[in-house]
């Protein structure tokens, strides 16, 4: 193998930069030619490209981008990808090139069908802020986003603890709850809201109304509830529902939508991109295909790498883990579920 081809795909991710000028610096230390591909599988079938590094040469311009959050090739949804033959101009775009992937479930998936359907040559990267990949304990860009959601929920705290407020602040997370479990005890929320619980609107309500009570009726200067976006009552609903249920109380909701994806890579974020990057140059050179790198895997399995932390698995077991991660089958769900209930009754407290 040449050359390999970059691409970073679906929503974005702290920690995405730093994969790429990882990937471009120890290719070219390996000896081969990085090429970054603009805006994900958009920019493969349209042959997007840019030189990031050739044998022993990497582009001083990607020198300091691991500071920097989003990823400076960008990423696009690709309805055209979706399509057998959008498939199919995307591997001949890559003219025998490798394929580092850097993205989520759907991007990760496309680049499953791309090995299946023409035979690429692909290792995957795991980048969700949602944490919802199966076989790796974290993507990158989750570590930076809980840490804007303790951020801003401190900030949140300041001013609810001035006015004696309740505040039901939501983060993204689409279909998982991750972000606003492991933040709602970060921050010391008196409870958390997820679409795991699968509750419905009026269950949601009745929550959210006792805990407040039982909030301020103990004292509290301010009660915190963090709201997955998963959970469906929209969060000014949410609120105004309550309220109506609560005299003498001001609840206020707070949305905090993209914030949470954006911002400089936390250390753990840029450790995790060099060290998943190097695996997978290397697994990629070593013949290694249809295959994501995982952090500190959840799962039994897989192949070990120089990385003690690090070891690759086929897509078809990360998919099905996806799968199940989601749907609640998982033992990765049901334990951490069971951590949360262990731990919710002392959240109000
Ligand atoms: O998957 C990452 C994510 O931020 C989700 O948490 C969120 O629901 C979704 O992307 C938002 O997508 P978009 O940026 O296309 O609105």
């Amino acid at each position: 193998m040449q050359a390999i081809g970059v691409l970073t795909s679906g929503g974005d991710a702290p920690g995405m930069n730093a994969a790429v000028r990882a990937v471009a610096k120890i290719g070219a230390a390996r000896g081969v030619r990085v090429v970054g591909i603009d805006d994900g599988y958009d920019g493969l079938i349209e042959r997007r490209f840019r030189e990031l590094a050739a044998p022993g040469r990497v582009d001083p311009a990607i020198e300091r981008i691991s500071a920097v959050g989003g990823t400076v090739l960008g990423s696009a949804r690709c309805a055209r990808f979706r399509e057998p033959d959008g498939r199919q101009r995307a591997a001949a775009s890559l003219d025998g090139m490798g394929l580092v992937v850097i993205g989520g479930d759907g991007s990760l998936t496309g680049a499953h069908l791309l090995a299946r359907e023409h035979g690429v040559r692909f290792v995957g990267i795991p980048a969700s802020i949602d944490n919802d990949i199966g076989c790796t304990a974290s993507a990158l860009g989750v570590d930076t986003a809980l840490n804007t959601i303790v951020d801003a929920c401190d900030r949140i705290g300041d001013t609810a603890s001035s006015h004696r407020r309740a505040f039901v602040v939501e983060v993204m997370g689409r279909r998982s709850g991750y972000l606003a479990m492991a933040g709602a005890v970060a921050v010391g929320a008196d409870g958390v809201l997820l679409p795991e619980h699968g509750r419905s609107e009026a269950a949601v309500v009745e929550a959210v109304e006792k805990l407040i009570r039982k909030g301020f009726e103990g004292g509290k200067r301010r009660v915190l509830v963090l709201k997955a976006e998963g959970v469906e009552v929209p969060c000014t609903r949410l609120v105004r529902l309550v309220e109506e249920k609560l005299t003498g109380v001001e609840v206020r909701a707070t949305v905090l939508g993209h914030l949470v994806r954006g911002g400089a890579p936390t250390y753990h974020d840029r450790m995790i991109a060099n060290r998943l990057s190097l695996a997978a140059v290397d697994g990629l050179l070593a013949g290694a295909t249809d295959e994501m790198v995982a952090w500190l895997p959840t799962v039994r399995g897989g192949t070990e790498t120089t990385d003690p932390y690090v070891r690759r698995f086929p897509m078809e077991h990360v998919l099905e883990e996806t799968r199940a991660l989601l749907e609640g089958t998982s033992v990765v769900t049901k334990w951490r579920l069971g951590l949360l209930e262990r731990v919710e009754g002392v959240l109000p407290l």
